[in-house]
């Protein structure tokens, strides 16, 4: 076997390796991969894409890649098949990770790197990044099914309308994030929420890019103060599949906390999802973070998956 830079390659080399991670992401997930994969195709024929291919006999069948952020860089992905002739698929992802943390750490002027792989179980690919001295954060993917009736929430809070998402709440919500996640654990595994710009960037990730699923305005909403018009909270959802809503945030201003407004928003989102037929919504949250775990919990998601996140800061 042998790790080869990723960009010596094409599309047409990478499609069946591709192939085999769309099924592994609808079986694990219930996601559809296909658009992320499309778009990954595309900057390898681009040869814009840095990472690396584990190659046996001129035939890929691993690949990782990254992209550089700033002075961070972002693993964006890590995918070994189980056809792999013999080799062992820790190892092979252990040896691709070791070339892509390595790469990264003696990039100049890369600080920080981040990595969330959804698709491994936690612990399964540590070793590598816990070697070099990377920071591990256990994160739940949770699932809701959307059959049934849930009762509509109780807001206490008379001063707080809920209206959907609309493009010029884009500036504000920006805002929203940064305060909403001050001192937060969150905030140590994306430091996109640490300022406005960073947030900015998020959004626009979440919102024009595919990367995590197709944005959905109309089950995305975000709460108003009546009397000042800022924002107090919000809730994002994109369609990860056609009868699937992921949530890919949510937040509510530490002053407006604890008066139901961030279940209101949920409920709403799922409201919305329900009556468009879709069976699931989803979400991850960091383990570390008991109070927004309790309150999905309470409203009946349940955890299907455990996953890492790293990061490390040279
Ligand atoms: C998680 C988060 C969105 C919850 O928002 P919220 O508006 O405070 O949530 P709710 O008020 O609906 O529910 C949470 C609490 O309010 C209580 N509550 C719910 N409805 C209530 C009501 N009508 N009256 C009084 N309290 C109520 C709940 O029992 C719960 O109480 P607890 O925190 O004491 O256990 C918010 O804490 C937040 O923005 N956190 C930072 C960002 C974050 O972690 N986002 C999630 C990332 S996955």
């Amino acid at each position: 076997m042998e790790i080869l830079d990723l960009r010596h390659f094409s599309s047409a080399d990478l499609r069946s390796l591709l192939e085999d991670e769309i099924d592994v992401w609808s079986k694990l997930l219930c996601w559809d991969y296909r658009g992320s994969s499309e778009m990954i195709l595309r900057y390898v024929d681009a040869k814009i894409l840095p990472g690396y291919a584990a190659v046996e006999r001129g035939k890929i069948f691993g690949y990782a890649f990254f992209v550089y952020e700033g002075s961070k860089g972002v693993i964006g992905d890590l995918f070994v098949t189980d056809g792999t002739r013999g080799h062992d698929v820790n190892h092979v992802e252990g040896r691709l990770l070791t070339h892509v943390i390595e790469t990264l750490q003696q990039s100049p002027g890369i600080h920080r790197i981040e990595a969330q792989l959804l698709a491994h179980d936690a612990g399964a690919v540590a070793r590598p990044f816990t070697d070099q001295g990377f920071q591990r954060h256990g994160r739940l993917f949770m699932a809701l099914p959307l059959s049934g009736e849930v009762p509509a929430a109780t807001m206490n809070s008379s001063d707080v309308e809920i209206r959907q998402w609309s493009e010029p709440d884009y500036q504000s919500a920006a805002g929203l994030i940064t305060n909403a996640y001050r001192s937060h654990v969150d905030s140590q595994i994306n430091d996109q929420y640490r300022t406005l710009g960073g947030s900015l960037r998020f959004l626009n990730n979440i919102v024009r890019f595919p990367g995590c699923g197709t944005f959905d305005a109309e089950s995305s909403f975000v709460a108003v103060h009546k009397r000042t018009r800022m924002l107090a909270g919000l809730i994002l959802c994109s369609s990860v599949r056609q009868d699937v809503g992921h949530v890919t945030q949510v937040c509510v201003l530490p002053e407006f906390r604890s008066h139901g407004i961030g279940e209101t928003l949920l409920e709403r989102t799922a409201a919305n999802l329900r009556k468009r037929h879709f069976q699931t919504l989803s979400l991850t949250v960091t383990e570390a973070n008991a109070r927004a775990v309790e309150l999905y919990q309470r409203l009946g998601f349940s955890t299907q998956r455990v996953f890492d996140a790293f990061v490390w800061e040279g």
